[in-house]
């Protein structure tokens, strides 16, 4: 088989969908349901009905575009990623996964591939938290990870619940039909840029994911009691956003001396009410998002921040409440298609070494429906979530080359 892959189509389009943006180039905003992810939703199925895939959307909008192998009712081989973007976003983030599978898929058309098992392309839902303030939405309801009557009771900043904004993108099915029936996958390998350093700085073309960092995150609601800021002397202030403050601090601490480099932990949004120059904070909003290799280790953290949260509470005599939005394990990847990946990269000459993923993924989620790998490439300085993210063409280009050789051993 002599694969090749068609780099500059690829480039293109990734560049295509990057103008697909709430925001003005190179930033690229993509809020799941916007007005921009439905048009890029579109383009993205157009290209995919191109390749001569047949696709289907399920309740939520995740997408499936099939390539139906010779045993068409033998689990199939999966491949995808997201393409909604976090504001103030890169071009890569997701879409390499998306349009990179749908370039693999192609490539192996291209060379007269006939797959036993069917190759699909699958565009989850919704992975970033931006909108509804959970993570991996499409994937936690294909894997069950999330109920349907969960998911029922999110909705956005302005009150808008995802049954109505679904409802409005076209989506109308019930969403218990989004489970994925056991045995749907045979495996699922995902490509992303590695949202990180260290292929850069080894040198290194390819990572091989085994095994991806546990998340979990927390909403914090500080109530003190507001007034005048002229008026109002220090003795008798209960500032909510001083406490706030000091927890944020407490977070920090409790990241930092958890006694491994892997936990980590960020205040990423912090609102503040009334939010007038001159009127004392009375209430505050905080996100935490807390993470670790090690899920005893997370826990922990999330422990020591509790008990900050108390002392803080007291000292300040303010109160805090806390709820947990998500809090999942981490995931193992498959022997199996880690050894796929690795007889790939050397079959075509190229370097890999094996990682883990500090940033969650859908397929964090659909390890616990089918096996699942990730395959990273490498990103300029590790950047990712900020406009100057950048793969380069040849390294998105190895990416494609391996997963399409993995997906065909997968596919038989
Ligand atoms: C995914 O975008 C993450 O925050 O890890
Ligand atoms: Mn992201
Ligand atoms: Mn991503």
């Amino acid at each position: 088989m002599n694969l090749a892959v068609d780099q500059n189509r690829l480039v293109a389009e990734i560049e295509e969908l990057a103008a697909i943006s709430e925001a003005e180039p190179p930033v690229v905003t993509r809020i799941v349901f916007s007005a921009a992810d439905l048009l890029a939703r579109a383009w993205l199925v157009g290209r995919c009905e191109k390749a001569g895939l047949a696709v289907r959307q399920d309740a939520i909008g995740n997408i499936f575009a099939r390539w139906t192998g010779s045993e068409a009712a033998a689990p199939a081989v999966g491949t995808g990623s997201h393409i909604d973007a976090i504001p103030n976003a890169g071009k890569y983030d997701g879409v390499v996964g998306v349009l990179g599978g749908l370039e693999a898929i192609r490539s192996l058309e291209r060379v007269g591939f006939c797959p036993k098992h069917s190759i699909e392309l699958l565009v989850f839902t919704s992975e970033e938290p931006t909108r509804f303030g959970i993570g991996c939405l499409g994937s936690r309801l294909l894997s069950g990870a999330m109920t349907p009557e969960a998911a029922g009771k999110l909705s956005d900043k302005d009150g808008a619940s995802l049954e109505e904004v679904r409802r409005n993108a076209g989506y109308q099915a019930p969403l218990r039909d989004v489970k994925l029936r056991d045995g749907y996958y045979k495996a699922f390998v995902e490509l992303h840029i590695e949202q990180g350093p260290l292929l850069e700085e080894q040198k290194v073309p390819l990572g091989i994911v085994t095994s991806i960092a546990a998340p979990a995150s927390l909403r914090f609601t500080i109530g003190g009691a507001g007034g005048h800021a002229g008026a109002v002397l220090m003795p008798e202030r209960r500032d909510a956003l001083c406490a706030a403050s000091e927890l944020i601090l407490a977070i920090e601490n409790a990241a930092k001396t958890s006694g491994a480099v892997d936990t980590v932990a960020t205040v990423g949004i912090c609102d503040v009410f009334p939010g007038a120059v001159n009127s004392i904070p009375s209430r505050v909003h905080l996100t935490l998002d807390i993470r670790d290799t090690d899920l005893g280790r997370r826990d922990a953290g999330m422990r020591a921040i509790g008990t900050a949260q108390k002392t803080i509470a007291a000292k300040r005599q303010v109160s805090i409440e806390e709820e947990i939005v998500n809090a999942d394990a981490p995931a193992q990847c498959a022997p199996l298609i880690v050894e796929a990946l690795s007889e790939a990269c050397r079959k075509h000459g190229l370097a890999s070494i094996e990682m883990v993923s500090r940033a969650y993924h859908d397929s964090l989620f659909m390890s616990r429906v089918a096996p699942v790998a990730m395959l990273f490439i490498p990103c300029r300085n590790g950047y990712s979530h900020r406009p100057d993210e950048y793969a380069s063409p040849e390294d998105i280009g190895r990416g494609v080359l391996v997963l399409a050789e993995t997906l065909a051993a997968l596919a038989g």
